[in-house]
């Protein structure tokens, strides 16, 4: 019985989640900690996912794409204005743990950043350089209402970057307010230590925001180090002109030619106070390769090569299909017997040139006769189409034709065969090189036939009559 048991142990969860939400109706989240993203409510777009693993990846490798992750909710950035007063910005603070993973150590894709936006909508932005924040047309622009601080792995000259691995505080554009070289200063000897952006390690950062000072400061350090007395970066901003009251805190990143993914393991926030600390123990591990996205050259060939092939094997079946229909015949089980008396109807299609013209040899009384040799023997044949509609009496008519092929005389035209399609039926005979009587009866220009002639052609008929009639196990009425 383990139902009972069940419910009990939820029960304290729902009681949980109710109080919970008794406390979000009563005052706005200010503050959050994510050792991790599994199960966390963010609002993504783009390439951004949460992996199985909990760790919140901006982008997935593709290049030329841009990703989004934002908290769902907006967080008030400004404390309500007293009677007679304005509103008065707030302070914040942010940690996150990010990790970038490049295809290639030394070559770079554009990097990640940390964003306070108004809105967050980023879709008219570019991916590349612009890190999915702001495009060719609006960098710059203070109606674009965002705070951003940069994890920038690229040089771009218009922005003025200083080098392929530096962090930026940029408001509404990409060409950043302040900027230095990834590193740290030593809390005990004050020295600049350089950071690689692209070492393939997990790396924490903190943004602070001091309302009274106006100063944001940037500061960054490797996991197993508590965060550095002393910023990396510092520089004053009237958050009053890009943001007002409410706005959106999350993270954007983008892709360039050079495939790359951006990682955030864990990210913490609080208005009005230091960030809570994040448990670098707890964090989820970064990946360290990149499964390798197709090239470009594949990607452009291979789509070329399928479509090449998937019409290659259409037209082949296509052409299949027109040749069985071509030489389509009509075949039933009664026919088998009469074996070799078959004829396919591909080949005299071919031994007769396709049924050309130029092979006609003339209109019998049921249809066109063509002249053919057959291809092993080089027998010489004619082949009549007769057409032929109904299916009614055909396995009588064959019969017929198939004993009449065993009628052996030499003034009867030998029979050698049929072959059977839809509406037609093809009858192959000896060739009969001489041509039909009557041309030599009535034509004209021919040397007319002596009567010692004709009569030895009325004998030779008459003998093959009496063959049909009379000498042959069944009679064949002519
Ligand atoms: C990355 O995301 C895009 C858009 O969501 C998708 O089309 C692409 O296949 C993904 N790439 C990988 C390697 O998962
Ligand atoms: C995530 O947060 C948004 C905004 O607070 C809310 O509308 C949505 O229901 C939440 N989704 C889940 C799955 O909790
Ligand atoms: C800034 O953006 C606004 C709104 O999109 C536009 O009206 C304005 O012309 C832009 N300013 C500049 C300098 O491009
Ligand atoms: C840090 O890196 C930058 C750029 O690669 C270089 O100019 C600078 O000298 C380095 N500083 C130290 C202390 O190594
Ligand atoms: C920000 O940096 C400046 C200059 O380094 C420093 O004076 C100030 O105390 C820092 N503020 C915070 C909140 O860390
Ligand atoms: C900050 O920006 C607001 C809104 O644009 C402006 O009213 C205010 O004067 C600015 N403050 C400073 C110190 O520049
Ligand atoms: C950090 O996480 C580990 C593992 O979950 C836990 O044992 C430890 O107590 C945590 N530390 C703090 C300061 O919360």
């Amino acid at each position: 019985m383990r139902r009972p048991e069940l419910i009990m142990r939820s029960l304290p969860l729902i009681l949980f989640l109710s109080l919970g939400s008794l406390h979000l109706a009563a005052a706005a989240v200010d503050q959050f900690t994510f050792d991790g993203f599994a199960g966390v409510n963010l609002t993504l777009d783009g390439t951004a996912v949460v992996t199985p693993d909990g760790l919140l990846m901006l982008t997935n490798g593709t290049t030329l794409l841009k990703g989004h992750a934002f908290y769902p909710s907006p967080m008030r950035f400004f404390h309500e204005a007293t009677s007679g007063g304005s509103s008065t910005v707030r302070s914040f603070s942010t940690a996150f743990v990010f990790g970038i993973v490049v295809e290639y150590a030394d070559l770079s894709s554009p990097g990640l950043a940390f964003v306070v936006a108004k809105g967050r909508d980023f879709s008219s932005a570019l991916q590349s350089q612009y890190m999915g924040l702001a495009n060719a047309r609006n960098n710059g622009n203070a109606s674009n209402h965002f705070l951003a601080v940069e994890l920038d792995t690229i040089v771009n000259a218009e922005f003025g970057d200083m080098s392929d691995n530096h962090v930026g505080i940029d408001v509404d554009g990409l060409a950043s307010v302040a900027a230095d070289d990834a590193g740290y200063h030593d809390d005990r000897t004050g020295a600049f230590v350089n950071m690689s952006l692209l070492s393939r390690a997990a790396a924490q950062v903190w943004v602070d925001f001091d309302a009274r000072t106006s100063l944001v400061n940037v500061t960054m350090a490797p996991l197993e180090l508590p965060k550095p007395r002393t910023s990396l970066l510092s520089a004053a901003v009237n958050l009053s002109a890009v943001i007002d009251d409410e706005a959106y805190v999350g993270f954007s990143s983008s892709t360039g030619v050079v495939a790359s993914r951006h990682y955030v393991l864990s990210w913490s926030f609080k208005m009005d106070g230091p960030a809570p600390s994040l448990n670098v123990s707890k964090l989820p591990a970064l990946p360290v390769t990149i499964a390798r996205a197709p090239s470009n050259v594949l990607k452009i060939l291979l789509p070329i090569a399928s479509a090449a092939l998937v019409s290659a094997l259409a037209i082949a079946a296509l052409v299949i299909h027109r040749r069985r229909r071509m030489y389509a015949e009509l075949k039933e089980e009664w026919e088998v017997a009469f074996g070799p008396h078959r004829f396919s109807y591909k080949d005299l299609f071919r031994v007769t040139n396709g049924f050309s013209d130029e092979r006609l040899l003339g209109f019998g009384g049921f249809g066109r006769v063509y002249k053919g040799v057959l291809p092993v023997s080089r027998v010489e044949i004619a082949v009549k189409k007769v057409s032929h509609e109904s299916r009614q009496g055909m396995k009588e008519f064959i019969a017929e034709v198939v004993s009449i092929g065993q009628l052996r005389h030499r003034n009867l035209v030998q029979l050698l065969g049929y072959c059977r399609r839809k509406g037609e039926l093809l009858l192959v005979y000896d060739y009969m090189s001489n041509g039909s009587l009557d041309k030599y009866l009535y034509a004209e220009n021919s040397k007319i036939m002596s009567w010692a002639q004709r009569f030895r052609i009325i004998k030779g008929i008459a003998s093959s009559i009496l063959y049909l009639h009379e000498d042959w196990e069944q009679v064949v009425l002519h």
